[in-house]
């Protein structure tokens, strides 16, 4: 519940992201002067960004419902029938995970979507009839990690098109001010930053640090969360000084150690470290990059040099990729 409460319901709440709060407060601004559905729209972005966060805002902004489903959880084309043919005028349907949709859900999305109209058959053998029928002009929201999964007949269909950015630490501490407010937590604006500066970028990582410091904060201070009790206990929760993980330390230093700096295959590295390919890909490795710590190349991933100085080692002199 109080999650729920943590999020902003408005575009003038949503901190930080401001390319896509410009442009959503026009496209918006727009459609509601016209009287028409906002045009389907694709967000995708590292997970914790606050795609459903945003989603939920564009229904708000526009006045309308939002319907949520994800994409494995439509296995038939009868589950998207059936929501379709429930929507009002102008409604949002928010499709999470949007491309884990099986390919005969997604034929039935492609009419939907360009003429709001419903094509599906029902029955099978000599019974089978295909039906059609009018849909109400609707907005379909999808949400994805990487806009690359998509077929491209499906990402062709969305009209708008969002990518969300990682946060800056000085976001991430207004966004954690907010928060601490909700929860009526004690804290000072160096506590909070020093959360938001080792919470990766990413709100959702943020308000759970946030929720740890407090507990540790509890039982082994006054209750107040300062710099130095969010340092102790981000130590404690093995949240390093670059915000990295117990995950994202095995990633790298495997990389540097097993692979010799690499570069080193996907496959390869997830057999290495124990973890699926999609988190290495979708999880892991975005913020790595974004940071400088590996880098992608034809060849596999390579540990850079703030790579091998994060962990204190001599830098690599057979990585054979000139940094
Ligand atoms: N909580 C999660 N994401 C947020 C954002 N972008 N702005 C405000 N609160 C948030």
């Amino acid at each position: 519940a109080l999650d729920r409460a943590m999020r902003p319901r408005s575009l003038a709440d949503y901190i930080g992201q401001p390319i896509v709060r410009e442009q959503m407060e026009i496209f918006i601004g727009a459609a509601r002067a016209r009287d028409e559905a906002l045009d389907h729209t694709l967000i995708f972005g590292p997970p914790g960004l606050g795609k459903t966060t945003l989603a939920h805002i564009l229904a708000h902004e526009m006045g309308v419902n939002l319907r949520q489903t994800s994409g494995p959880v439509l296995e038939k084309p009868g589950d998207l029938a059936a929501l379709l043919t429930n929507l009002d005028a102008g409604d949002l349907l928010f499709v999470d995970e949007i491309h884990r949709l099986s390919p005969v859900v997604e034929e039935v999305l492609y009419p939907a979507m360009e003429d709001f109209q419903l094509d599906i058959m029902i029955g099978d053998g000599p019974a089978a009839r295909s039906i059609k029928l009018d849909l109400p002009a609707f907005t379909l929201v999808g949400a994805t990690t990487r806009a690359g999964l998509l077929t491209s007949p499906l990402r062709d269909r969305f009209g708008i098109v969002q990518r969300l950015e990682y946060y800056s630490a000085a976001d991430l501490a207004l966004i954690l001010r907010r928060s601490a407010g909700i929860l009526a937590v004690d804290s000072d604006a160096e506590g909070l930053r020093e959360i938001a500066r080792r919470s990766r970028g990413t709100p959702r990582i943020a308000n759970r640090l946030l929720r740890r410091v407090r507990d540790y904060t509890q039982m082994k201070a006054d209750g107040r969360i300062n710099r130095v009790v969010a340092d102790q206990a981000l130590g404690m929760l093995q949240v390093d000084q670059q915000g990295f993980d117990h995950m994202d330390r095995r990633l790298l230093s495997a990389v540097i150690e097993k692979f010799a700096g690499g570069p080193v295959g996907v496959e390869s590295l997830a057999a290495a470290i124990g973890e699926e390919r999609g988190t290495i890909e979708d999880v892991l490795e975005p913020f790595l990059i974004q940071q400088g710590y590996l880098m992608r190349t034809p060849k596999g991933r390579v540990a850079t040099l703030a790579a091998y100085r994060h962990f204190g080692l001599p830098e690599s002199v057979s990585t054979g990729v000139s940094a």
